[in-house]
């Protein structure tokens, strides 16, 4: 996107932004303000500074007597002119221009900069992040945070046009299930107890609904105590959004308006495509949840042609395969890498197959070649559709675990062959998806109740009501994830409005009605008043503008991100606190606290 100008009232400071000067206004004076990005010498006399504000560069011709140098703060009048023949810079959008007979304010001066702006891309993350300040002057960094601004403004109209109100939701709540850790605030009026910051305002969005508020949406910020990666902050932003009323489609259809309204405003790309297809195809096709659709490289079960097969590494509950188009050509220690990674993935193996031409047909050069009986040959050949100089990927093993494996390598392969390849320049384009039907619960815990794969909220499947009780591990659930390119980019449900199923669900999850009282009581009284049928949606908005940006992490579309270990690199922050507040607190440190570690029960906490 284009960075446009946001507003052209003149001020004291200036008439006219740099970047915008151009050869139609030859002629005027006009007053310019900003930093200086660059000063060079012009002979004995003369100095050329390029001035800088977020709209661009102006090249100003100064006396060579002022004393200015990077990152000054200057207010410059002169007078626009066409640059001497020669020496026009078809780089920058004022390139045919300059501004002569300066005079120059200094508004402020500045040390030399700690992060060389000109050598953006060299410069150290944690010299950036330290110096943020400064790191934003920054074009790729003005870009990103104009474009979140932009985008906000999309979305929320996009929510208002489809009837949404905006409310705002407490940032000291109490605890809201999500699956990470909470942050949490001591109360001074009741020592002893804490706030919980909101990991989502899923609570007090299904309270809303109940309040009869019908379409609810909010630019919320969201806290979570977890791990930090590319993808991942302490505290991120949502575009939450709940309405009474509805069903999956329909929420589907409010989020889909909007993504579309904001591609369309930001890239100027029209009605984009959003896929739809359920947690077990997305599973039994890319091996994840959150496929990367931008190359194919699908999963094949192959299962059925090698029953009865004599190869050893064959006879497992599951076979399945991907073909690698071209993979012939790889090396024996490319191959023996892509067996080393599949077993550090878990996996007891992998079975690699070169397809090579074989008089008119092809035949397989692989270490189990000679084992390989005519049936099964023909069975790979027929499911696979395969042709000279493929290569196959084959794991055996249970059929979750092998999918898996074979998805993270298909995702690795993906990223190596079809996106990063120069040949492919990069692809940046944005691949939607809608990932329906996922399971309700996610395997078991250590005490062997289900976990919840969303949130404790989440209505089972209207077909799969029965096996709570009998067969939790198969309920599906009626959540939809929306993914990009791999990204997990948002994630909603149909909520429960029934106190019946709601305590049948807290049942399965090993919650007794009283612990689920204590935890969410104010929710299930709430529901004993008239609760609509309801369901809504989250999307994580960083990562959105962090995809349509093509950036790879999210702090590149934070103003004031965090590093991977949490800490607040400008400011120092997490850091002390006074004694005297502490005790206003009534907090006291020990030093035998687990500081940092998962502590698994109450009994470990306190033994
Ligand atoms: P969920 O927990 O899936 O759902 O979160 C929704 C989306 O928020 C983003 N996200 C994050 N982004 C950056 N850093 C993080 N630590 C982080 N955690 C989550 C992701 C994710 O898909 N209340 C439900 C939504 C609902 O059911 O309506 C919820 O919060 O993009």
């Amino acid at each position: 996107m284009e960075i446009k100008l946001q507003f052209k009232e003149a001020t004291k400071y200036r008439t006219n932004y740099c970047g915008t000067l151009s050869a139609e206004d030859v002629g005027s004076r006009v007053t310019v303000s900003g930093w200086v990005a660059k000063r060079r010498e012009h002979g004995e006399h003369l100095a050329f500074v390029d001035l800088r504000d977020y709209t661009g560069i102006i090249q100003c011709v100064v006396d060579g007597s002022v004393d200015v140098r990077s990152e000054y703060v200057l207010s410059v009048t002169g007078t626009l002119s066409k640059r001497p023949e020669g020496t026009v810079n078809d780089k920058i959008s004022t390139g045919e221009v300059e501004l002569t007979d300066c005079e120059v304010e200094i508004i402020s001066n500045s040390d030399t900069p700690p992060v060389p702006l000109d050598e953006y891309s060299y410069s150290e993350e944690s010299a950036r992040l330290k110096y943020r300040y400064i790191d934003i002057r920054n074009p790729r960094m003005q870009r990103n945070l104009r474009l979140r601004s932009a985008m906000n403004a999309s979305l929320r109209q996009s929510m208002i046009e489809q009837g949404f109100v905006e409310v705002e939701t407490p940032l000291l709540w109490t605890p809201t299930p999500e699956g990470a850790r909470e942050f949490v605030v001591p109360s001074r009026r009741q020592v002893g107890s804490f706030y919980a910051l909101p990991q989502s305002p899923q609570i007090a969005k299904q309270l809303l609904m109940v309040g009869g508020v019908d379409r609810y949406f909010q630019i919320a910020r969201c806290l979570r105590d977890e791990d930090l990666r590319a993808d991942r902050q302490f505290e991120f932003t949502q575009l939450d959004i709940e309405a009474s009323f509805v069903d999956e489609i329909d929420v589907m259809g409010f989020i889909s308006k909007a993504l579309k309204k904001t591609v369309s405003d930001l890239l100027g790309i029209e009605d984009i495509d959003i896929e739809k297809i359920t947690w077990l195809e997305s599973m039994r096709s890319y091996g994840v949840d959150k496929p990367d659709l931008r190359y194919d490289l699908k999963i094949h079960d192959i299962s059925e042609y090698f029953k009865d097969t004599e190869v050893n590494a064959l006879k497992a509950e599951s076979v399945q395969a991907i073909v690698v188009k071209g993979g012939a050509e790889f090396s024996r220690k490319r191959l023996d890498d892509l067996v080393k990674r599949a077993i550090e993935l878990g996996a007891k193996g992998l079975l690699w197959l070169k397809v090579v031409p074989d008089g008119e047909s092809i035949s397989f050069d692989s270490p189990i070649s000679k084992f390989l009986k005519e049936k099964d040959i023909l069975g790979f050949k027929e499911s696979l559709n395969l042709s000279a100089s493929d290569l196959v990927l084959v794991i055996s093993g249970q059929w979750r675990a092998s999918v898996e494996v074979l998805g993270a390598i298909r995702s690795e392969l993906g990223k190596e062959l079809y996106l990063n390849s120069e040949a492919k320049g990069n692809n940046r384009e944005l691949k939607f998806v809608w990932v329906t039907e996922f399971p309700l619960f996610d395997g078991l815990d250590d005490s062997g109740n289900p976990i919840s794969a969303h949130h404790p909220f989440t209505m089972p499947h209207s077909q799969d009501l029965d096996l709570l009780e009998t067969e939790p591990l198969k309920v599906r659930s009626s959540a939809y994830d929306l993914v990009c390119n791999g990204w997990e980019l948002g994630s909603g449900s149909i909520r429960i409005h029934s106190r019946e199923i709601q305590e049948k669900v807290f049942k399965s999850l090993g919650l007794s009605i009283q612990e689920a009282q204590e935890k969410f009581g104010f929710l299930l009284d709430a529901f004993k008043y008239g609760a609509p049928p309801h369901g809504g949606f989250a999307i994580g908005l960083d990562r959105l503008v962090a995809l349509i940006a093509g950036e790879d992490s999210i702090r590149e579309v934070i103003a004031f991100p965090k590093t991977q270990s949490g800490a607040d690199l400008m400011t120092g922050a997490p850091g002390e606190i006074s004694g005297l507040l502490m005790r206003e607190l009534g907090i006291k440190f020990s030093k035998e606290l687990h500081g940092g570690q998962r502590v698994k029960s109450e009994k470990e906490a306190f033994s």
